[in-house]
């Protein structure tokens, strides 16, 4: 047997409804918004990525499906849409449109990250991207986007995350003090945290090594060395938050794995799915499309884990999506009538029902219990006595009433019943 590779998931039928539910949430939800969708390819040139995310990240550092093609291009399946979606707002000038532009997407991404609950190698994500405003406030929506939807999808044990990471000027100014105190603990450090020292040494606050941890308690905070523009900025988020009754903490030591960020950056955590809790992440980039060749426009934007909110909906029993149920089972009495059967079912589904009928030869006791197994409203037997006249014989489910149709009046009859 030929299996899915490691860390991809197959999604079928039975638990494709929950995510046609979510998506329908998170669609709307964009909509009341105001967010457009944006498709873009699920390559691209590594560089994209390279340059967007930054060359330090865990994501390109370590985890990029990167291949070189035919054409001896080095091309990269998107890990994450941001860098796209800039790449694509600077490819189409988007800015020249719409002085703001606010987009969605929804869609596959990969890494090759160590699979485990909660952690694939492609996943899902929605997110979203609003490119051009400084506005705190446009922050503050992204949060409530973020919130709002996972909250429609009845999920309670959550924690939403904030903290700002300044303007690079002020984070320079915070790096060389927080580079002074590690350096006077530099036996205490892991050798992952000695190596960030150099590269990003934001993340060392990220590292899960307990003797890392305990020397980042007392490390100093990039909060208490903001500019106050940035201090005001984050002001206006936090209070538009507040009115907007989103309960946040602010974690001065939540620097996420992404260089593109100044500002705000934030998280929605579960504590209902283990270790992989960070259900969403986004925050502030104002730096990003310039970096990608662009005009200097600022961005901000988030994306969440489809598959870790569906599991954290699961764990909590939040909601239950239902199947469309069946209109009408077609029943074939006398098998030379089979072709009727499919005449009629397509016309009735032409009107706008949804039909099943039988292909598989069975017994009308096997059609019937297939017919109870769909959860149909109304069964339809074609053939028999009645037929004679040309009738057909519809049977109510729930009332178990039985009613003789002439063939010709199908369509309008059933439309009737199935409106009470
Ligand atoms: P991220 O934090 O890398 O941010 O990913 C966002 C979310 O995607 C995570 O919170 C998690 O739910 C989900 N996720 C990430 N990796 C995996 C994985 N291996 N398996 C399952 N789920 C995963 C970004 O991607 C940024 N582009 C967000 C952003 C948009 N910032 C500004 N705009």
């Amino acid at each position: 047997m030929i299996k899915a590779v490691t860390g991809t998931n197959d999604i079928l039928p039975a638990e494709i409804l929950r995510w046609n539910y979510l998506e329908e949430i998170v669609k709307k939800t964009f909509a009341q918004f105001n967010y457009k969708e944006i498709r873009t390819p699920i390559f691209e040139l590594t560089q994209v990525f390279a340059r967007g995310i930054g060359e330090a990240t865990d994501i390109v550092s370590k985890e990029m499906y990167t291949f070189i093609d035919r054409s001896g291009d080095s091309l990269t399946l998107r890990p994450e849409l941001t860098a796209s979606v800039v790449r694509a707002f600077v490819e189409h000038s988007l800015d020249k449109k719409q002085g703001l532009n606010k987009l969605f997407y929804f869609g596959p991404m990969f890494r090759q990250e160590r699979p485990q609950a909660g952690r694939f190698r492609q996943f899902h994500q929605f997110g979203a991207e609003a490119l051009g405003s400084h506005d705190a406030l446009v922050d503050a929506e992204m949060i409530i986007i973020a919130y709002d939807i996972i909250a429609k999808l009845g999920l309670k044990n959550l924690e939403v995350k904030i903290n700002s990471l300044g303007v690079p000027n002020s984070r320079k100014n915070y790096k060389n003090v927080l580079r002074s105190y590690l350096n006077e603990h530099l036996d205490n450090l892991s050798e992952e945290s000695l190596k960030r020292l150099e590269t990003n040494i934001l993340r060392v606050f990220d590292s899960k090594d307990e003797r890392d941890k305990s020397v980042m308690k007392s490390a100093p905070l990039l909060l208490d060395y903001l500019d106050s523009e940035s201090i005001e900025h984050f002001e206006k988020v936090k209070s538009a938050l507040q009115r907007a009754n989103v309960p946040y903490q602010v974690d001065a030591a939540l620097v996420r794995g992404l260089d593109y960020y100044t500002h705000t950056t934030f998280e929605v955590v579960s504590g209902s799915v283990g270790s992989q809790s960070a259900l969403c992440g986004g925050g502030r980039y104002n730096g990003l499309v310039k970096e990608l060749g662009g005009p200097d426009l600022p961005g901000v934007g988030f994306a969440a884990g489809v598959e870790r909110i569906l599991l954290a909906c699961e764990n909590e029993k939040s909601f239950e999506a239902e199947e469309e149920r069946i209109d009408v089972f077609i029943i074939t009495i006398d098998k030379t009538l089979q072709s009727l059967s499919f005449q009629t079912a397509l016309s009735l589904r032409r009107s706008g029902l949804i039909i099943e009928t039988d292909y598989l030869s069975r017994s009308v006791k096997a059609q019937m219990r297939e017919a109870n197994k769909l959860n149909a409203k109304f069964v339809l037997f074609i053939g028999g006595d009645e037929f004679a006249n040309d009738e057909v014989v519809l049977k109510n489910m729930a009332t178990s009433e039985q009613k003789n149709i002439n063939k010709e009046n199908l369509v309008e009859i059933i439309n009737k019943l199935r409106e009470n």
